[in-house]
């Protein structure tokens, strides 16, 4: 007799540990313990084995037993409700968990914005690959093989291919369209481009350019002169100035870099306008004639302008950013910093 007593309070600490955490685990409970062929039914079976005179002493056992383990599958069964009901009325008016939402890269920002402002002017995007010819990057735009200019750009060559490149300047994408157009043409490119540059806060080995091309009849330095302007005007406000210098560069004759007063400093001099109160901001001119012959262009009927501006150098002016590393290290705490409305 003593086996079925301990047997008893065995079944009696396994019910009472029991925890159902769905409908489905309280019922798996109750086909154990109180099933045609459960745990109950089972010890109440018992007592045929009982002798006589101790039947009253175990009868009241096994009906302890008995209520025990109904009183448990009752419980099991009202916190099974209590769970689902909670589940059915989840209220659906509790705020919401907020949707990180993203920011876009200042410098997707600024290209953004200076493509705009060009396309108000009737400048049409053009794009060209990244991986160049020789000819598209350097030949066509006047820079021959042994031509000195070409050690103004450090190049990566395609080790498979001793013609490939990756493009130095967006002027290969002028050389594209001159190629599939003829004039009138009026483009600007935004890309990337690279050079084999050490990485410092100052020079970097892709950085990201934007090429403006010009071909019609009549196209003179004044039209490119007042479209630079009004773009420094759009882009920087009414009180910049501008200036041109001369310089070199083998696409265009004359040509000119364009700076404009420093907004770091209002021209009162700082770091980034090396104390001259002037930033330098883009290289421009008017198309070498042989530019426009080598894509077939008659250069006795038409004229064009050009320019290419860097996109960081912008940026740098616009935000404030000093070290060129900022732009491609994901950072989220520097990317978050920017709004669209610039
Ligand atoms: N391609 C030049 C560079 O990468 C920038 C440039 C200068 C582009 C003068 C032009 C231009 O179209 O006319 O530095």
């Amino acid at each position: 007799m003593d086996e079925l007593l301990q047997q008893i309070n065995g079944y009696k600490q396994e019910v009472e540990s029991v925890s159902a955490k769905s409908a489905d685990e309280v019922e798996q409970f109750r086909i154990k313990f109180l099933g045609t062929k459960g745990i109950v039914k089972t010890v109440m079976g018992e007592m045929k084995n009982v002798p006589n005179e101790k039947k009253k002493e175990f009868g009241q056992i096994l009906n302890e037993f008995k209520l025990f383990v109904e009183a448990k599958y009752e419980s099991l069964k009202e916190s099974g409700d209590a769970a689902e009901e909670a589940g059915d009325h989840y209220d659906w008016s509790l705020p919401g968990s907020p949707i990180a939402v993203g920011t876009r890269h200042p410098l997707s920002i600024v290209r953004n914005r200076i493509v705009s402002i060009f396309q108000r002017l009737g400048f049409a995007l053009a794009e060209g690959p990244e991986i160049e010819d020789d000819w598209h990057n350097f030949g066509s735009m006047n820079l021959p093989e042994d031509h000195p200019a070409r050690d103004m750009q450090d190049t990566f060559y395609i080790n498979t291919n001793p013609d490939w490149l990756l493009r130095t300047h967006t002027s290969s994408v002028q050389a594209r369209v001159m190629e599939k157009q003829k004039p009138p043409i009026r483009i600007i490119c935004p890309g990337r481009v690279y050079r084999n540059e050490t990485i410092s806060a100052r020079a970097h080995c892709f950085f990201h350019q934007v090429e403006g091309l010009y071909i019609d009849e009549n196209v003179s330095f004044a039209d490119l002169k007042q479209t630079l302007y009004f773009f420094v005007q759009e882009m920087f406000g009414k009180d910049v100035k501008v200036r041109f210098r001369p310089s070199y560069f083998p696409f265009t004759e004359p040509s000119a870099e364009m700076d404009i007063s420093c907004l770091i400093c209002e021209g009162n001099g700082c770091s980034v306008c090396k104390h001259t109160g002037w930033v330098e901001i883009l290289g421009s001119g008017m198309v070498h004639p042989k530019v426009l012959e080598n894509f077939g262009i008659d250069s006795n009927k038409y004229t064009g302008f050009a320019f290419g501006m860097g996109i960081e150098r912008i940026c740098q002016l616009k935000y404030r950013v000093n070290d060129l590393r900022l732009y491609s290290q994901n950072d989220i705490r520097f990317l978050k910093q920017f709004t669209s409305a610039i």
